[in-house]
């Protein structure tokens, strides 16, 4: 029987659009080398001319439009001229996170051929981690409040959630990780030396978890002195476990350590694969070199790999992050943004042929 897989597919506003036929460009090169076939249903919400046409940035209807998908591929999402960032932002990437409970945002931060890196006498090769943010609860909840606004006697405040189910499932995912990579390592982002009573609780559930993993060697780091280990140290980490906040944070900070927004990827995971899991380049609808045609298209092309991986395409996957490696290591093929010549549909024509 053929391996068939159902996406999602929405390209959202700004360089989204020029980048997204470059992703699929790809992922229909590796269908046909790696012997599986791909459904691909085009959505044209999730964007600011739809909102523009119907006031809102999606159907009442989306979840049963969207139907059941193996997953989302996402392009990027926000127009601020015409609609406020936050209202882009909570009528369509937000819903699909809660909806869905894709509590794992995952961001692979590898150091490629041909991308200066930032920090000084680093090679390819050096820096390869997983960031795994915990992504439905912890610093960000909408617990708390403010009393007695504008006078003397304000008081404001904002809970930290922190539960044991949402604090082992998250866990779990890091270390199963960690334990199927080569070095078999995974740090924890900690502060439980200011933070008294949520940080040492999490730290108690990552000693517990690591007693079921005795193959992975694992750490931890208070998030001040990890945030400077990023950036003397990178290649000291591996897989790198952290709630909402400081994965936040981190799921940056990597990336900016291996030179440009433009080919970070990320995953929106719920591991189960009852509900749709959601892809999409780090960066954003680029209003700036939108329409020009010149766009990465490489962090599109990525975290199409990831989708793969997702599905257990894994050859696949391998691939296209090859084809990418490749690609990147030679100057005419790379886009501006990366010193070279070739615009959008180049670069990810250049691609898809490695995959093929
Ligand atoms: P941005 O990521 O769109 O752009 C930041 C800078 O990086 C710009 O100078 C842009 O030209 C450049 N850049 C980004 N992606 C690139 C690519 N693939 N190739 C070459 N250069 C690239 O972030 P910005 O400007 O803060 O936000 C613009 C809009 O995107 C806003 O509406 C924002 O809300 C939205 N946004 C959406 C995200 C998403 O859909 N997940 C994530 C971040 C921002
Ligand atoms: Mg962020």
């Amino acid at each position: 029987m053929t391996r068939q897989y159902k996406i999602a597919v929405i390209p959202g506003d700004g360089i989204g659009k020029e980048v997204m036929p470059e992703g699929i460009r790809v992922l229909e090169a590796a269908a046909k080398a790696y012997g599986f076939t791909l459904e691909l249903e085009w959505h044209d919400f999730a964007c600011c001319e739809y909102y523009a046409e119907h006031g809102q940035m999606m159907p009442d209807d989306w979840k049963e439009r969207i139907g059941a998908v193996d997953a989302i591929y996402f392009g990027a999402v926000g127009w601020p001229d015409t609609v406020p960032d936050h209202v882009s932002l909570w009528g369509s990437l937000i819903q699909f996170r809660r909806e869905y409970d894709q509590y794992v945002n995952l961001r692979p931060v590898r150091l490629m051929p041909g991308v200066p890196c930032p920090l000084a006498n680093r090679k390819p090769g050096d820096i390869d981690m997983m960031i795994v943010r915990e992504n439905t609860e912890g610093e960000y909840s909408a617990i708390g409040g403010i009393s007695f606004p504008g006078t003397a006697r304000e008081v404001v405040m904002q809970e930290t959630v922190m539960t044991r189910f949402g604090t082992d499932r998250i866990l779990r995912y890091a270390f199963d990780l960690a334990q199927k990579r080569p070095k078999q390592h995974l740090t924890s982002a900690t502060k439980s030396n200011g933070i008294a009573i949520t940080m040492p609780w999490w730290d108690g559930r990552v000693e517990e978890m690591a007693a079921s993993y005795p193959e992975v060697r694992t750490d931890k780091y208070h998030i001040d002195i990890l945030a400077a280990q990023f950036v003397m140290n990178p290649d000291r980490f591996d897989t790198v476990v952290a709630s909402n906040l400081f994965g936040d944070i981190l799921s940056d900070l990597g990336p900016a350590c291996t030179g440009t927004i433009g080919i970070a990827p990320c995953g929106n995971i719920n591991p189960d694969r009852s509900v749709p899991s959601l892809f999409e380049p780090v960066h954003g609808s680029a209003p700036d070199i939108a329409g020009k045609g010149i766009a990465n298209p490489v962090g599109q092309i990525w975290c199409g790999a990831m989708m793969l991986e997702h599905f257990g395409e894994q050859d696949a996957a391998d691939a296209v992050v090859r084809a990418i490696e490749a690609t990147l290591a030679q100057a005419p093929l790379r886009t501006r943004d990366l010193g070279g010549s070739a615009n959008t549909e180049e670069c990810g024509k250049a691609v898809a042929e490695r995959v093929a």
